[in-house]
């Protein structure tokens, strides 16, 4: 077993405007360096396209043993049209599957959160958005992303037949639901868990053990069942319904696409994926932003590396146990909002265009 070290920071950009929004992560991890005598230790590695192209693989041995060692993994954005058509093992997005599932990351964080300056970027209305704050809880590790059995097979008919696999067991569904109702104490302590029980046995499973668990041991938070379906309804008509959102990994993707978009600009939202604490009190975990790699814009330096910025400020909070830190970061890209500065992709009326490495620049400034 590689022992976590304390305090490292492996940064993987990735591809697309990866490296450019982690490029500016870096100089905030280099200022609180200089700065508030933080001694992060930086490395940085290949994953996704990039090491495909140099490697022959989307992640080599190397970099994912840096990744098991080091107390969190920045992550830019992986992938690109340009390696669309790779055999499945080879495609940038195994990096990511194999690091959320090797360093057993079972719990994704996904905020929706509706910055008051940005409220009329969003495509609702301003009465519906405005105060947004949401934390969906996606399970990473299981379902039908990793179920066996799965491929593509031949059958009888001369046909080719798909198959994918939707498991759960019961401890895979409380330790993601544990954490959602210990998020949910800390919030407006409301628990909505979404799945499928009217279709499928797994989603029955899902709802049977988080009411349990709920029962056991959370009776003080408000735990109420919702379809997924519904719950892509509801997110549309009210959203500010919500609080925690627990549900599966493959609804999970959806749902937090969905509610991404109520915010105004994917550009924004950061994430966390958790894993379980040691003995010791460690944890593994990854941070990147919900954004994909925008093949489209990369390399333009027009990039918004809010998302990734406050990535870093969840990963302060989360594993690095810097609280005061993470607010300090978190005012400074609200204070740089309210100046009325933009990146391309939030540009309103009457604000000031401003460059990928311009927005970051700004946000240190903040910190002074
Ligand atoms: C996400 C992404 C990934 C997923 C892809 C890139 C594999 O959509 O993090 O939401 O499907 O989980
Ligand atoms: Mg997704």
């Amino acid at each position: 077993m590689i022992k976590v070290k304390k305090r490292k920071i492996l940064l993987l950009p990735g591809d697309g405007i990866g490296p450019e929004v982690i490029g500016e992560v870096k100089k905030i991890i280099k200022w609180f360096n200089d700065n508030k005598s933080l001694d992060f230790e930086i490395e940085e590695g290949l994953a996704g396209g990039c090491s495909y192209d140099k490697h022959g693989t989307p992640i080599t041995d190397e970099v994912f043993y840096k990744a098991l060692e080091c107390e969190v993994v920045m992550l830019g954005a992986v992938g690109g049209p340009k390696w669309d058509n790779l055999e499945f093992s080879k495609k940038p997005e195994r990096a990511l599957l194999k690091l959320r599932k090797e360093l057993k990351l079972f719990a994704n964080l996904r905020p929706a959160i509706c910055f008051e300056q940005l409220v009329d970027a969003s495509t609702l209305k301003p009465e519906i958005v405005s105060g947004l704050d949401i934390m969906i809880v996606r399970e990473l590790t299981g379902g039908i992303y990793f179920g066996e059995p799965r491929g593509i097979k031949p059958i009888d008919n001369g046909e080719r037949k798909g198959i994918n696999t939707h498991t759960y067991t019961t401890s895979e569904i409380t330790r993601v639901a544990r954490i959602a109702f210990d998020l949910a104490k800390k919030r407006s302590n409301k628990v909505t868990s979404c799945e499928k029980s009217n279709v499928m046995e797994a989603g029955q499973l899902w709802k049977e053990e988080v009411q349990e668990l709920h029962d056991k041991e959370y009776k003080d938070v408000e735990l109420s069942h919702m379809l997924a379906d519904n719950c892509a309804m509801q997110l549309l008509r009210n959203p500010k319904q919500f609080d925690v959102i627990v549900t599966d990994n493959l609804f999970g993707d959806m749902l937090s696409d969905q509610a991404s978009m109520l915010t105004g600009s994917l550009g924004l939202l950061p994430s966390a994926s958790l894993g379980a604490k040691n003995k010791d009190g460690e944890m593994r975990a990854m941070y990147e932003p919900i954004h994909g790699s925008a093949p489209d814009i990369a390399g333009k330096g027009i990039a918004n590396p809010i998302a990734s910025i406050l990535s870093f400020a969840m990963a302060l909070r989360y594993s690095l146990d810097l609280d005061n830190e993470a607010d300090a970061l978190e005012k400074a890209v609200q204070d740089v909002l309210n100046d009325g500065l933009r990146t391309k992709d939030i540009l309103s009326k009457g604000m000031k265009e401003t460059s990928t490495p311009e927005m970051g620049d700004a946000i240190i400034s903040k910190l002074q």
